[in-house]
């Protein structure tokens, strides 16, 4: 989870300076795009394993899922996620609401991971 929270702080950063580039009409480093794109696709990577590793434990210890509000907030940030991923890959002349749409669910992310990380620390403490 601190990696994941780590690429967030990352993306964000290196979103806003592909947006304040975009908005001064400067060019942007050739390798700024490419950047945001390897850590975006790396968080993405880390939500999914954190959700099987989440799934696949859980299972193995009770046999089933959904003993608390954690796999509603799980499952929730793994969806925006994916759903921010694929209205970067949207992103372009082609599809002018694609880029508020990403910028939007990544501000609702941050909701998203406030809500697993608080839920997943819950569900420790019953472990200690
Ligand atoms: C989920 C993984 C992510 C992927 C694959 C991704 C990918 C992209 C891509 C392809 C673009 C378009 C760049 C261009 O204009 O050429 C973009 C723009 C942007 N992204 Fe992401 N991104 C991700 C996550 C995030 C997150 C978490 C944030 C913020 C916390 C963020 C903030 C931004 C911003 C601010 C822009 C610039 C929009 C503009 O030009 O106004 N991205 N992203
Ligand atoms: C994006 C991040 C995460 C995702 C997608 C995720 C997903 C999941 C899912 C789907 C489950 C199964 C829950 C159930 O069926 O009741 C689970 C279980 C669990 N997760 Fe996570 N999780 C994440 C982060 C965390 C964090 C940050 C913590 C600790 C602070 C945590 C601690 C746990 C624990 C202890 C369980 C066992 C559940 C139980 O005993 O009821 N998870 N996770």
């Amino acid at each position: 989870m601190g990696l994941v929270l780590t690429a967030y702080v990352a993306l964000a950063a290196t979103g806003m300076s592909i947006a304040l580039a975009r908005k001064a009409k400067r060019p942007r480093p050739r390798w700024l795009r490419p950047l945001h794109y390897g850590i975006g696709g790396t968080m993405v990577a880390l939500v999914l394993l954190l959700l099987s590793i989440g799934v696949v434990g859980t299972l193995g210890h009770f046999g089933t899922l959904g003993h608390s509000l954690h796999l509603a907030a799980g499952l929730t940030a793994v969806v925006l996620v994916l759903v921010s991923a694929g209205s970067a890959t949207q992103i372009g002349p082609k599809h002018p609401r694609a880029r508020s749409l990403h910028v939007g669910i990544n501000i609702l992310l941050l909701l998203g991971f406030t809500w697993v990380g608080l839920t997943g620390w819950t569900v420790v403490q019953k472990y200690l």
